[in-house]
């Protein structure tokens, strides 16, 4: 959609992502959506995983952050693992605000001379610390939530969650030692004394039990968060994004009101600021060019001769890591399966490993006949693909909503964060998709896999999904809700 036919005079909006791939691309995607919508388009951002602002000749970046030797910690982060998400979050909220207010003032005042006045700041929730800053400056902040508004909820409920007793024997990520003790340190060190000490003396739940407050939940999709209760460094970050979230001038969304209608009621509930559901982003632009590794296309002539939803496509994310064990686990289910397959398995992925040097022998041969290994893949292309038949996933959400808008069924394998909650939503809501929830185990891995592959056996979820590719579509034509929503959210921002 373009609504740019503008009579207006050009605004310029500035864009701040978090700098991981699962927050950059739904980031950018926005930015290219504003910036076809007739406004003029600034993104700030780190030096830290930037590679991609050579695809974007059309928006101005300003680098931040880079010259502030606090900031040095950065250059520890690496893997792009969970650790080096929470790390660098933790990082930046601590330590951004002097440089942000300084770069914001100046372009506040360079704006005055030009006739592009700065209208707004929309950054990811996860930049907590810049409400304050927008504050001071006078200028409105508008939040982009990269994730599901179930998510949000959930994550906004976990003091509630935890004083229930949901929390009991819950493993922390923190826990897995996958934090710098450094950067643990400044975690647990700040805002110490604005949070409660756990202290429920509620009996521990079962783990399949369903959560009474949220019934769409188990208890075990909660424990499998990894968050370990209010105390808990990960909860600390996600206090303070609902907080600033709620002081924010509004809250845009990537998702679609008709996959999310009851969640969306609550949130104009409990978040009494103006919502703009108006996704998926990524179905305004036929690709996505915020990739920061190179995506590898090698394998494309070997799938344009794949039969017509033959070929699973496997993809756990940008971020997650496996134990050894598990990745064994997953090589001999698929193997067992008699599928054929597309992994994306990117360097790093399987803990203590370069790349694929643990698969066990004889893997690489089954790769030849009927499968390929690649380290990147261009995903929202292969799902495109006719000869794609289904995605195993870790049920990010960016994944889960590129899945959804190709009609792709899923396979869902969280491993934190939001994804647990993502994958419940697509198998007992949606009912698009199977949650392989008892963990890695060759035997349900076959399993499952040639029932979702083999089309009589799971034709109810193929349907499905393409009924929901269906509703997607409308959301985003002339009247639907995505594209109505659109237009109120550029009305708006025109109006700041
Ligand atoms: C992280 C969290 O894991 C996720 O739960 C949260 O919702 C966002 O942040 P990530 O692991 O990056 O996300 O997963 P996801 O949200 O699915 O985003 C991955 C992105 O990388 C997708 O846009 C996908 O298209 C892209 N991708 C993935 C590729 O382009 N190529 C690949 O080979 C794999």
């Amino acid at each position: 959609m373009d609504n740019s036919g503008c009579r207006r005079r050009r605004q310029r909006v500035v864009l701040f992502p978090i700098p991981f791939q699962g927050h950059i691309n739904p980031m950018l995607q926005l930015a290219n959506i504003l910036h076809s919508n007739g406004f003029s388009i600034t993104i700030l951002h780190t030096n830290f995983n930037s590679s991609y602002t050579s695809n974007y000749p059309h928006f101005t970046f300003r680098p931040i952050l880079d010259n502030d030797p606090k900031v040095n910690n950065l250059s520890k982060l690496g893997s792009r693992g969970a650790g080096d998400i929470l790390s660098g979050v933790v990082l930046l909220n601590q330590y951004g605000e002097e440089s942000l207010r300084q770069e914001l003032d100046q372009m506040l005042m360079a704006s005055k001379q030009e006739q592009e006045p700065i209208v707004c700041l929309i950054t990811d929730a996860l930049w907590y610390f810049t409400q304050s800053v927008a504050d001071t400056l006078k200028l409105p902040r508008i939040v982009l939530r990269t994730s599901s508004l179930l998510c949000f909820l959930v994550f906004a409920s976990v003091p509630f969650l935890d004083d229930q007793g949901y929390f009991k024997q819950v493993n922390s990520l923190f826990d897995e030692e996958i934090i710098d003790s450094d950067l643990k340190n400044i975690i647990l060190a700040s805002d110490e004394n604005n949070f409660k000490k756990a202290g429920s003396s509620k009996s521990v739940k079962d783990l399949e039990e369903r959560v009474l407050e949220i019934p769409v939940l188990k208890v075990k999709d909660i424990s499998k968060m990894k968050i370990k209760g209010q105390t808990d460094p990960s909860a600390k970050i996600l206090a303070n994004m609902v907080t600033q979230t709620k002081a924010s001038s509004g809250i845009i969304w990537n998702s679609f009101k008709e996959l999310e209608e009851p969640e969306l009621e609550k949130i104009h509930k409990e978040f009494p600021i103006p919502s703009f559901l108006i996704g998926p982003f990524h179905k305004y632009f036929p690709a996505s060019f915020s990739s920061l590794l190179k995506p590898d296309r090698s394998f494309m002539t070997w799938l344009d001769e794949q039969a017509p939803n033959s070929v699973l496509y496997i993809s756990f994310g940008s971020a997650s890591q496996m134990e050894k064990q598990d990745f064994m686990e997953v090589a001999h289910g698929l193997a067992n399966s008699k599928q054929k397959f597309l992994w994306v398995m990117r360097e790093g992925f399987v803990k203590g490993s370069e790349w694929i040097e643990e698969l066990p022998d004889g893997f690489l041969d089954l790769v030849g006949e009927r499968g390929r290994i690649v380290k990147w893949a261009p995903q929202q292309e292969v799902l495109a693909h006719r000869a794609t038949g289904a995605f195993w996933t870790h049920s990010g959400w960016n994944s889960t909503l590129e899945s959804i808008c190709e009609g792709v069924p899923m396979i869902c394998s969280p491993f934190w964060g939001d994804q647990p909650l993502n994958a419940r939503f697509v198998s007992d809501v949606l009912k698009v998709g199977v949650y392989l929830e008892n963990g890695w185990e060759r035997g349900e891995i076959a399993d499952t896999v040639r029932s979702v592959m083999v089309e009589e056996e799971r034709e109810d979820i193929r349907e499905r999904a393409m009924c929901l590719k269906e509703k997607v579509n409308v959301s985003l034509m002339k009247g639907g809700s995505s594209y109505e929503s659109l237009g109120s959210l550029v009305g708006y921002i025109s109006s700041l």
